[in-house]
């Protein structure tokens, strides 16, 4: 065993279990083969295929637990409490309640991090890349081989002010490793151009956002672009499916920049059916806080993600004061 200590290798599981390492998390146990990923927990025990597993993991890590909840599918995921989070299977899966088998434990945010890591750089193989489309990697099945420290040491790209603006993050370049992607082959890179007041230099700045989004080198992985006090302008660029079913603790605006993206919606608490949206270019809808959704992007695609990252707004909607959806007709 390393010397890390937040997880343990599950003693009930070979040591050597298609050369992937076991851990156990609390009463949970997670262990990998060539094609899935099995979960168990006091009540009951779950199969996903590996490569949705990482690719959700992936996303969880990155993004720090993100905003509410993070189902890998319709039985297994997180739910961020911001300092605390917690891991379940069942938890929103009205069949999985009804029969008994929720299961859910807390911990503090960075202790499950540790976990989390450590599961994700075990189990991706040399060549496989969570972040990437389907076309643009290797696969993730198969016996251990090797590691992809660098591709999933990625962190998403977080500007102070807006991207551009000096001292702030950089517009993407080739010369920085960031070739325009094979589906943007068609997006002009031009510059705007911009002739601040003297004096305002450093105040006044504009940048390509669609050439930057063309440059991506993943998916479905928000950088954030623009921040003016709470709100946050988080683009980014799709293919494939969404990795994760979000579970909004609060209304999040999408606004679809290029291409296709189909959106599933279901409930947050039970995952029935709400509704699909098919959004097209220049397409605005909002998400409220009580659902869960998915995105299915046929092509690569730019999207607008934008939040408010205020940390007062769970607490609002939870004790009735702030609504869950944007506007009532
Ligand atoms: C979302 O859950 O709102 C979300 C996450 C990642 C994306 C797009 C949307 O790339
Ligand atoms: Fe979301």
């Amino acid at each position: 065993m390393s010397a890390q200590t937040a997880y343990s290798v599950d003693a009930s599981q070979p040591d050597n279990y298609y050369g992937y390492r076991s851990f156990k998390k609390g009463k949970f146990a997670f262990r990998r083969d060539e094609y899935f990923v099995h979960i168990d927990w006091p009540k009951g025990s779950h199969t996903l295929p590996a490569d949705a597993f990482l690719r959700a993991l992936q996303r969880d890590v990155a993004w720090n637990f993100f905003y509410g909840t993070v189902n890998f599918d319709s039985v297994f995921g997180t739910l961020n409490h911001y300092g605390t989070v917690d891991m379940f299977c069942g938890t929103f899966n009205d069949a999985y309640k009804e029969g008994g088998l929720d299961y859910m434990e807390t911990y503090k945010s960075e202790d499950l991090m540790t976990t989390f890591k450590a599961i994700l750089d075990d189990w991706t193989n040399a060549g496989y890349d969570p972040f990437a489309a389907p076309e643009e990697t290797k696969m993730a099945f198969g016996r251990k081989d090797g590691d992809n420290k660098k591709a999933i040491e990625r962190l998403r790209v977080t500007a102070n002010r807006m991207v551009g603006i000096p001292g702030d993050t950089p517009p993407r370049t080739d010369a920085m490793g960031y070739p325009v992607n094979r589906q943007f082959a068609d997006v002009e890179q031009d510059k705007p151009e911009v002739y601040p007041e003297p004096g305002f230099e450093k105040e006044v700045a504009g940048f390509n956002l669609f050439a930057y989004l063309s440059r991506s080198d993943v998916t479905w992985n928000p950088s954030v672009c623009s921040v003016v006090k709470e709100s946050l302008y988080c683009p980014t660029s799709e293919e494939f499916t969404l990795p994760v079913e979000h579970g909004n603790d609060r209304v999040e605006w999408f606004m679809q920049m290029s291409d296709e993206i189909v959106w599933v919606v279901k409930d947050k608490e039970t995952g029935r059916p709400r509704a699909r949206v098919t959004c097209k270019p220049g397409d605005i809808c909002a998400m409220p806080a009580d659902i869960r959704h998915q995105g299915f992007s046929p092509k690569r695609s730019m999207l607008l993600v934008w939040e408010n990252a205020s940390n007062e707004i769970p607490k609002l909607i939870n004790e009735g004061k702030a609504p869950v959806v944007p506007v009532k007709f």
